[in-house]
């Protein structure tokens, strides 16, 4: 028997268990049908030494048995249809609600006077930052009228204010919780999720920041420093309209904001914070913003 042959005869042997191991009921129909065929082939063939039949038999197969290693797994395949199972049994009838956006809103969990010292510390570095910070003055007048925000001059302060890396372990657990409770498909596991730019915000009475997303980043979200009463919420834009429609379709909802708070959201909702006004004459709405990304 030739090489040829004797390589044809073992790849058909392994059909069987590679069907078998593959468990797959309908996967392997193309390969049942070649399987004929090829033993077809083989009944047609002269005799072993037919050697151009078998080549072209046994490249049909290698092709074959090489596309069996990119289809999926039974694991892969369960995973695929998991949601179709769960709206199979959930929602056999009536209306179901899905695409679900998360926003997450909690009170910082540490105890009054550490929150109390920590706004007292982010404030103290917000002023000294404004101060002496002029190439980010300069940005502000341009792109941030009526505020100031460290955001085009100082991006890491997470790494450079010991108050905003505290913050940082703070806000561990309430990305974990939105992590669990949110449902993001996409988004990387709390272990691969780290803070990757940080940055304050400090917004007078024409301060505004329109409708944006955050670039680069799977969670984005903010905390509150001070917040006189009055001053603007953070508002969020529905994402299921689309972005074409007129401005007057696109549903807003405005999140209230407390200092202490803490609000989490997709990085990719877009959202904005509309002028507080007089509100903020005596006293500024200060807050800090920052986003996550895997690693
Ligand atoms: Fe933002």
């Amino acid at each position: 028997m030739t090489r040829s042959a004797r390589r044809l005869l073992v790849l058909l042997a392994g059909l069987p268990a590679l069907q078998t191991w593959c468990g797959w009921a309908r996967l392997p129909r193309r390969l049942g049908r070649l399987s004929r065929s090829s033993l077809e082939g083989l009944e047609g063939l002269e005799g072993l030494e037919d050697l151009e039949g078998l080549e072209d038999l046994e490249s049909q197969l290698e092709r074959s048995l090489e596309e069996l290693k990119h289809l999926e797994t039974p694991e892969e395949a369960r995973e695929r249809y998991a949601t179709v199972l769960e709206v199979e049994e959930k929602h056999r009838k009536g209306t179901a609600r899905h695409f679900a956006t998360p926003i997450y809103r909690s009170a910082l969990s540490v105890d009054a006077a550490s929150l109390a010292a920590l706004n007292e510390e982010v404030l103290e570095a917000t002023a000294q930052l404004r101060e002496r910070d002029a190439a980010g003055r300069a940005w502000c007048q341009e792109n941030y009228p009526g505020g100031f925000t460290s955001f085009g001059s100082a991006r890491q302060l997470h790494k450079e204010w010991k108050a905003l890396a505290d913050l940082k372990r703070m806000l561990k657990a309430h990305l974990r919780a939105f992590l669990q409770e949110g449902n993001m498909p996409g988004v990387p596991p709390l272990e691969s999720l780290h803070m990757t730019e940080c940055w304050v915000n400090v917004m007078g009475e024409e301060a505004t920041h329109g409708f944006h997303t955050h670039d680069y980043a799977n969670i984005s979200g903010t905390y509150y420093v001070q917040t006189p009463p009055g001053c603007s919420g953070l508002r969020f834009e529905d994402p299921r309209v689309d972005r074409t429609a007129q401005l007057d379709q696109r549903l807003v909802l405005e999140y209230p904001v407390r200092a202490g708070d803490v609000i989490l959201f997709p990085s990719w909702l877009r959202h904005e914070v509309p002028p507080s006004g007089p509100a903020v004459r005596e006293s500024e709405r200060v807050s800090v913003s920052f986003n996550f990304a895997g690693r």
